[in-house]
């Protein structure tokens, strides 16, 4: 039977980096003898024009159908100022709730090619490796009460048991087949909602003795990811505190460009890339493909299990990036400029030729 995989483009460059991507998904599948069926639905700014809501019921019920959703980026100048539940933002939360994607998780990783383009110290970042679990359907997001009036604003953090031991575990089962690391980031110096999610992940923590488990200030956390990143393997957090330290794990590997994104939980699975929709450069075929690209490598690694796929991608990525292509965003170093639909094509053929080198060391072995 055929996969279904629902595409939403989105906004901005968000349908360029699409079909990019879904040209190098379409050939692995392939190679793989998987069989790919797609949707498409609309979501963000996009939506919001032709059915005057970011998104639609259809469009939910579209994903809910499908066994994986791919999303572009949502966003742009042009809807900046509408009312908030109308905002294409105020969209791809209603989504991670409708899908309940509780689990986010945003790998942080350096990529050699590219470790002079960081804004960090070559000697800092070189082999950093860890990856950041946020929370995605809870805490201050969308804690109530919240709203404003003329005279104050307020928002709630809050967290339920349930909601902080089902994203520790995942976060622990990784960690586990990772460096069995595990830092857990609060503000329990300050908030009893950190006091209260320390606890409930010291709880889960017994049931995983193997694993390290430290708690970290998220301020510190912050400093501690530009000062030593290596220090890190797996990071829990609770969604706004993610929501930062994920962006500031993201310099390091030098581009938001680049990094993908998984949000699961557990019925229904969502892959992004982390960057937005950069309505300054869309339509002109200059956008990174890359951060979609690797997002669908995570897709066939964590979706359908085809842990070899994804890492053929990477590969691929890492191959291409090595022969000095880059797109505008990452031409730091000077290399050979190229468009949206060129760096997917050589990520392509790159992809092919690593593909055949394996199945001939296969053979010849
Ligand atoms: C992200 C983004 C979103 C968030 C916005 C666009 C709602 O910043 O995915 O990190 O805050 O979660
Ligand atoms: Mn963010």
């Amino acid at each position: 039977m055929a996969t279904n995989i629902a595409l939403l483009p989105g906004d901005g460059i968000g349908p360029e980096v699409m079909s990019a991507a879904i040209g190098v998904m379409k050939h692995v599948a392939e190679r793989f003898n998987m069989e790919i069926e797609t949707t498409e639905g609309l979501m963000g700014g996009c939506s919001y024009e032709e059915h005057g809501t970011p998104l639609t019921d259809e469009t939910i019920e579209m994903c809910k159908r499908s066994d994986v959703v791919l999303l572009g980026a949502v966003g742009g100048y042009k809807w900046e100022s509408l009312e908030h539940h109308l905002k294409p933002e105020a969209a791809l939360l209603k989504l991670r709730k409708e899908l309940g994607l509780f689990t986010n998780i945003r790998p942080a990783k350096v990529y050699p090619s590219f470790v002079n383009s960081s804004s960090l110290k070559e000697e800092v970042i070189l082999g950093t490796d860890f990856v950041v679990f946020r929370e995605l359907t809870g805490g201050i997001y969308f804690g109530k009460p919240s709203g404003y009036d003329e005279n104050k604003g307020w928002n709630t953090m809050v967290y339920e048991k349930h909601e902080i031991e089902r994203i520790a575990r995942q976060a622990f089962e990784v960690a586990r087949k990772r460096k069995k690391k595990l830092t857990s980031v609060d503000k329990a110096n300050v908030l009893e909602v950190s006091q209260f999610w320390r606890k409930v992940v010291e709880e889960v923590s017994k049931d995983y003795p193997d694993v390290e488990v430290n708690n970290m200030y998220v301020d510190n956390t912050a400093m501690q990811v530009v000062r030593d990143p290596r220090q890190f393997d797996v990071i829990v957090t609770s969604n706004l505190f993610g929501d930062i330290i994920s962006d500031i794990a993201g310099m390091i590997t030098g581009s938001l460009g680049m990094l993908p994104s998984a949000s699961i939980g557990e019925k229904y699975a969502l892959y992004e890339p982390v960057h937005g929709s950069a309505p300054d450069i869309a339509g002109q075929n200059k956008a990174n493909p890359i951060a979609m690209i690797a997002s669908v490598a995570m897709m066939f690694d964590l979706s359908f299990g085809m842990t070899k796929a994804a890492q053929l991608i990477d590969k691929a990525i890492e191959k291409t990036l090595e022969h000095g292509y880059r797109t505008v965003d990452i031409n730091f170093d000077n290399g050979n400029l190229v468009s949206t639909t060129k760096m997917a094509q050589m990520i392509l053929d790159n992809f092919e030729i690593i593909y055949h080198e394996e199945h001939l060391g296969v053979f010849t072995l």
